[in-house]
């Protein structure tokens, strides 16, 4: 046995994919506990995977993460490794190795993904069995967007009432078959975000006067976007996903100083989106904190689309994803 895998003996490898909200979750009702101001609603997005092997060892002197392969040093792991111990009862440090397949921190919801395998990964190596929204409320403590990701297909997030935010979590709304919809993933910049998305809200609710509109605008958005899904309703989706990802920017750029996450291509793009939808093709964009734009479709149209995308100038690159499943565990090495 190599000494790479003797030394994770005994750990627990989960798997969760990304997810890109189709109704947008930006401000917090209370930033220590990660609670949501409203709600959301997301798409988990099958090919955009994080992989993280958790193992709690007596012998280590504190929590070490290895991150793509590189050791680093992650505060917000630890505190999240300390409420797991916590509700395990034991005071061990754990080793965390955790790889992306797509490109950390540039605004493709890495912490999502991150967060929900974390969240799974470390509560069953620490011996605990959570339920679902169990474990939604656990990643919710790491990252907002992360407590969507342990559900496959489409997931609602609530933004709860509870101080305590034991009613803030994620259900699903349809599972991974429902719809064969396509998101590509089209990339406009290289390297991590400008602005993480914690700061960026509270600054945005700070400052922005468009903030409060933007939150009070949520419930209608999240009642017809629920409709459209379930209803299978494209055209719809697609007016009420726009909208949503329009408003959410529109309350950060409103800010002072206003945020801004766009880049030329980005433009580029969604007029592209919008010229295609209007000569027949049903498609429609979404974009996070972040210049990449998300381009939904039917299926049938992934491979005209996708080509349609490469062309723009800008265009670093186009990656298919469909609607994937909910964290799981992968397997259990033998101890
Ligand atoms: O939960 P965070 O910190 O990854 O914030 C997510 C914010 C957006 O991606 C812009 C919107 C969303 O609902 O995912």
């Amino acid at each position: 046995m190599t000494q790479e895998l003797s030394a994770w003996r005994g750990g627990i490898t989960a798997i969760a994919h990304s997810n890109i909200a189709l109704i947008k979750y930006w401000g917090k009702r209370d930033v220590t506990l990660n609670l949501p101001a409203a709600g959301s609603i997301s798409m988990t997005l099958g090919g955009l995977n994080t992989r993280t092997t958790v193992l709690f060892d007596e012998a280590l002197r504190s929590d070490e993460l290895w991150l793509n392969g590189q050791r680093v040093d992650d505060p917000k792991m630890s505190t999240f490794l300390d409420r797991v111990r916590r509700m395990a009862g034991r005071a061990d440090f754990a080793r965390v190795k955790t790889a992306n397949d797509f490109p950390t921190a540039a605004g493709l919801a890495s912490s999502a993904s991150g967060f929900a395998a974390l969240a799974l990964a470390a509560t069953r190596a620490a011996g605990l069995s959570l339920e679902p929204h169990e474990l939604s409320i656990l990643a919710r403590l790491g990252s907002g967007s992360a407590a969507r990701s342990i559900f496959g297909g489409f997931a609602e997030m609530s933004a709860g009432q509870a101080q305590d935010g034991q009613d803030s979590f994620a259900h699903q709304l349809a599972g991974a078959d429902h719809w064969d919809l396509r998101c590509l993933v089209t990339l406009c910049a290289q390297g991590p975000k400008k602005h993480g998305s914690t700061d960026a809200m509270i600054h945005t609710a700070q400052t922005s006067p468009y903030y409060e509109p933007w939150i009070d605008d949520v419930p209608q958005a999240l009642d017809r976007a629920r409709a459209a899904i379930l209803s299978r309703d494209f055209d719809a989706l697609a007016q009420v996903s726009e909208e949503s990802c329009l408003r959410m920017h529109a309350s950060a750029m409103a800010a002072g100083p206003g945020i801004l996450y766009w880049r030329g291509v980005t433009v580029e793009l969604m007029h592209l989106v919008r010229e295609l939808r209007a000569q027949g093709m049903p498609c429609f964009f979404t974009i996070d904190a972040g210049p990449h734009v998300k381009v939904f479709c039917l299926a049938s149209s992934a491979q005209a689309l996708e080509a349609k995308l490469r062309e723009v100038d800008g265009v670093l690159g186009v990656l298919v994803t469909h609607p994937g499943q909910g964290a799981w565990v992968e397997d259990e090495h033998a101890s």
